[in-house]
C-alpha cells in the first residue's frame, strides 16, 4: 500500500469531549497515525465538527442564541481539547464550512444525476403555526410505554423506550406548543435493499475476517434482517440545502452530509498549497488504504451507509477496515452529557495539568477494545503510581542520574556482555517489531504492554545488576550496565511516542537526541559513546489520594443533582370525588411553641393555635427550621386527621409543607395575614 488516509470520527459540535470520546475513537486512531509516521508511512490525518443535526438546533434554542454560534463555540473548545491532548490531526475542519456545503452538495446531484436515489412522499407531523415540518426531536407527548409526559418523537427518556413521533399520546410541537398535523412531505432515499443485493452484502461477508467482531457482527444482524431504503434528506432548516429547485426548505440528512466531512477536510488539507489536487489520491486510488476510526454507535453509518454512498458515487474507494470500540464506562455508570457523568477533558486538563499523559496511558491501557470497559479514579492513580512512576519513570530517572553521577552526563562504553546485557539489547530489537505488530492489527492495549514490558526489564535489569554497589570496584561493569540501560531508556523514548508523546519529547531532550524513524532502531546502537545528556527531570509525578477523592467527590455531586432532577414532579394521583376533598378540615394556624423531638433528627414538636383549639403536632420539619426561627409563622393545618402518635407524643394534626425535587420542605401559609381557623379550600 503506498498510503493511508486515517479518519476519526466527526464529534458533534454541541457540547464538549470526554474521556469516552478519546477513549474510543481519537486516541487509537492518534496512536496509530504517529506509529504510521515513525516508520515513515505516507499517512493524513482527518477529522473535524459534525456541525449539522438536530440535536445542535436544540440545543440552541436551549441557549437563546442561533446553531452557527453553537457550533463556533464548541469547535473550538473540542479543536483545543485535541491539541491540548496531541490528538495529531492533519487537519481539524468543521461541516458547516464553504468547502464541504459545495463538496456535500455536489456529491448529493452526482447521485442524483445517475438517478441513485428513489423518492417517497410520506406524511409527517407539521406545525402550522411556525409553518415547519418537525423533526422527531420536536415533538413531545406522552409515552405509551411509561406514561411520561415529557417523552420526545424518538425516544422516552425516562423508561428509554425507542418511539415514532405517531406513538405518542396527545403529541404537541415543541416549537409553538399546538398539536401537530400531518402532511405529506416528498424525500429521497439511498436504496440500501437494492445495493445489498448487488455487492454490499458481499463486499461485507468478504471482510468477516479482518473487521472486528463488533463492525462485523453488527452488519451481519442488519443484513440478516434485510436493508430498507434510507431518508437522505429531511425538512430541518440547519444543515446542506439540497440542491434541488423542488426541495426548498429541506436539507441533506446530518448523516449523509458528515461523512462526506471527511472529504472535504481532505480537500481543505491540500487546499491552499501547491497542489490543490493532493486529496485526490487518498481517496480514489486503489493503491490507498481507507481506515475509519469510531465508537460503536457509529458503525452502521460506517460500515453500511458510507460505502454504499461512495460506491454508488463511483470514484471513491472504500474503507478497508473500520475500526470501532465499544463504551467506556465511567466508575461503572454509562458516561451520559446531559447528567453531568463525565470527565471533560477540558477540565481535567485544569486539574491535573500538564498530565495529559497520564490519561491517555490509563485510556490505552484500559482502552474498550473488545468490550465496553470502566474508568475509575482508583485505576488511574494505580497506573500512574504504580506502572509510570514506579516502572517507567523511576528506570529512566536512575539510569539518568546513575549516568550524571559516575559519568558526568557523557554515555559510557560498554564492554564485554553477559547474558542478561545480551537479553536486553535483544529485547530492544525485538520491542518495536511487537509493537508494531500489534498497532497494525488495532491492538493499542497489547502494544502499550509491549512499551511497558520495556520498560518493566529495565527497571528489573537494573534492579538486578546493582551498579551502584559495585562503581567503586568494577567500574567497567557499571559503565556496561549504564550503556545497556542507556540504550533501553534511548529505544523507550522514541517507541512510546505514540503513546506518550509529550513524555518522548521531554525524554528526548534529556537524552539529548532529535526522533527517529523506527527503522533505524533495529541494527544500529541507538547513543554514541561519549554523547553527552542533557539535564534529567522526573518524568512522572506520583498523585495523592487527596487529587483523586476531589475528583470522586465531584462525581458525587453531579450524581446527587441528577437524582435532585430526575425525580421532577412525582406522577399525578388517580382522581378523587370533591365529596371525599371536603371530608378535610384544613385551617389556618399559628406555631406558638416549637422544640426538637430528642433523640430524632427530624422532628419538632409544634403547638399550634388553630382558632379553634392550641394542640400539638409533631412535624417532620427539623431539617429545614430551626424551632427558634419560626415561632409566629403561619400555616396551613389539617385539623381532622386521626391522633397518632409519634415518638410518644400524640400529633393531633398535620402541618402542610410544600415539597422540592430535592426534598427541602417550606410551609404552605397565606399571603395575607388570615386570621387562626380561617379555612383552607
Ligand atoms: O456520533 C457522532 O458523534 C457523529 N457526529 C459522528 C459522525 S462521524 C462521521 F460520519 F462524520
Ligand atoms: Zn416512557
Amino acid at each position: 500500500m503506498k498510503r493511508t488516509l486515517v479518519t476519526a470520527a466527526l464529534p458533534y459540535a454541541n457540547g464538549p469531549v470526554h474521556i469516552g470520546h478519546l477513549a474510543g475513537a481519537y486516541l487509537p486512531s492518534d496512536i496509530y497515525v504517529r506509529f504510521m509516521r515513525a516508520i515513515e508511512s505516507d499517512v493524513k490525518f482527518i477529522c473535524g465538527s459534525d456541525e449539522h443535526g438536530v440535536p445542535i438546533t436544540l440545543r440552541a434554542r436551549k441557549e437563546g442564541i442561533t446553531p452557527q454560534q453553537v457550533v463556533d463555540k464548541y469547535h473550538g473548545i473540542i479543536k483545543k481539547s485535541f491539541e491540548d491532548f496531541g490528538i495529531s490531526f492533519d487537519i481539524y475542519h468543521r461541516t458547516s464550512s464553504p468547502v464541504h456545503h459545495q463538496t456535500a452538495s455536489v456529491f448529493f446531484s452526482t447521485l442524483y444525476d445517475k438517478k441513485i436515489f428513489t423518492e417517497e412522499t410520506t406524511e409527517q407531523y407539521y406545525d402550522e403555526e411556525a409553518k415547519t415540518f418537525l423533526a422527531d426531536r420536536y415533538i413531545t407527548g406522552t409515552c405509551p410505554n411509561c406514561s411520561n409526559p415529557n417523552a420526545y418523537g424518538d425516544q422516552c427518556e425516562k423508561c428509554g423506550k425507542s418511539l415514532s413521533p405517531s406513538e405518542l399520546i396527545n403529541p404537541h410541537s415543541q416549537l409553538s406548543g399546538k398539536k401537530p398535523i400531518l402532511r405529506q412531505t416528498k424525500h429521497w432515499y439511498l436504496p440500501l435493499d437494492r445495493f445489498q443485493k448487488e455487492w454490499l452484502e458481499e463486499w461485507i461477508k468478504s471482510h468477516e475476517k479482518d473487521w472486528k467482531n463488533n463492525a462485523y457482527g453488527q452488519c451481519k444482524s442488519w443484513l440478516d434482517q434485510g436493508l430498507q431504503p434510507r431518508a437522505v434528506t429531511r425538512d430541518l432548516d440547519w444543515g446542506v440545502p439540497v440542491p434541488l429547485k423542488e426541495a426548498e426548505g429541506k436539507v441533506l440528512y446530518v448523516w449523509f452530509d458528515a461523512p462526506i466531512g471527511y472529504i472535504s477536510a481532505t480537500k481543505a488539507l491540500f487546499e491552499n498549497t501547491s497542489n490543490p489536487e493532493g486529496w485526490e489520491p487518498y481517496w480514489k486510488d486503489k493503491d490507498t488504504r481507507l481506515l475509519h476510526f469510531i465508537g460503536k454507535d457509529n458503525i452502521v453509518f460506517h460500515c453500511i451507509i458510507f460505502p454504499a454512498m461512495l460506491k454508488a458515487h463511483g470514484e471513491f474507494i472504500l474503507p478497508e477496515n473500520i475500526p470501532a470500540n465499544e463504551f467506556l464506562n465511567l466508575e461503572g455508570e454509562k458516561i451520559s452529557t446531559s447528567r453531568n457523568w463525565a470527565v471533560w477533558l477540558n477540565e481535567y486538563l485544569e486539574e491535573f495539568p500538564g498530565k495529559q499523559d497520564v490519561l491517555r496511558y490509563t485510556l490505552c491501557a484500559t482502552a474498550p477494545e473488545n468490550k465496553d470497559n470502566d474508568f475509575t479514579w482508583k485505576d488511574f492513580q494505580a497506573r500512574n503510581n504504580n506502572e509510570l512512576v514506579a516502572v517507567l519513570g523511576n528506570f529512566v530517572n536512575r539510569t539518568l542520574v546513575l549516568t550524571q553521577k559516575y559519568f558526568e552526563g557523557k554515555v559510557p562504553s560498554a564492554s564485554s556482555l553477559t547474558n542478561e546485557d545480551q537479553a536486553c539489547l535483544e529485547l530492544i530489537k525485538e520491542s518495536p517489531k511487537r509493537i508494531e505488530e500489534n498497532i497494525l492489527k488495532f491492538r493499542f492495549r497489547d502494544a502499550l504492554f509491549e512499551l511497558m514490558n520495556l520498560a518493566r526489564a529495565g527497571n528489573k535489569y537494573l534492579a538486578d545488576q546493582e551498579p551502584w554497589k559495585i562503581h567503586a570496584t568494577n567500574p567497567e561493569r557499571v559503565a556496561t550496565i549504564l550503556s545497556v540501560s542507556l540504550e533501553i531508556t534511548a529505544a523507550l523514548a522514541y517507541l512510546m511516542e505514540p503513546f506518550l508523546p509529550f513524555t518522548a519529547k521531554k525524554l528526548l531532550k534529556m537524552l539529548n537526541i532529535s526522533s527517529k524513524s523506527w527503522k533505524e532502531l533495529i541494527d544500529k546502537p541507538l547513543l554514541t559513546k561519549g554523547h553527552q545528556l542533557a539535564e534529567a527531570s522526573l518524568l512522572f509525578e506520583k498523585i495523592e489520594d487527596a487529587e483523586i477523592q476531589k475528583q470522586i467527590d465531584k462525581l458525587a455531586v453531579s450524581k446527587a443533582e441528577n437524582e435532585a432532577r430526575n425525580n421532577g414532579p412525582a406522577p399525578a394521583k388517580d382522581s378523587t370525588s370533591f365529596d371525599d376533598f371536603q371530608k378535610m378540615d384544613i385551617r389556618v394556624g399559628t406555631i406558638i411553641t416549637a422544640e426538637r423531638v430528642p433523640k430524632t433528627d427530624k422532628l419538632l414538636k409544634l403547638v399550634i393555635d388553630t382558632g379553634l383549639d392550641k394542640r400539638t403536632v409533631v412535624s417532620g420539619i427539623a431539617a429545614d427550621y430551626k424551632p427558634e426561627n419560626i415561632i409566629g409563622q403561619q400555616v396551613s393545618i389539617l385539623i381532622n386527621l386521626e391522633p397518632r402518635k409519634i415518638k410518644g407524643i400524640e400529633s393531633q394534626g398535620m402541618i402542610l409543607m410544600a415539597e422540592n425535587a430535592k426534598g427541602e420542605l417550606a410551609f404552605v401559609a397565606p399571603t395575607k395575614s388570615i386570621e387562626n381557623g380561617g379555612t383552607i379550600r
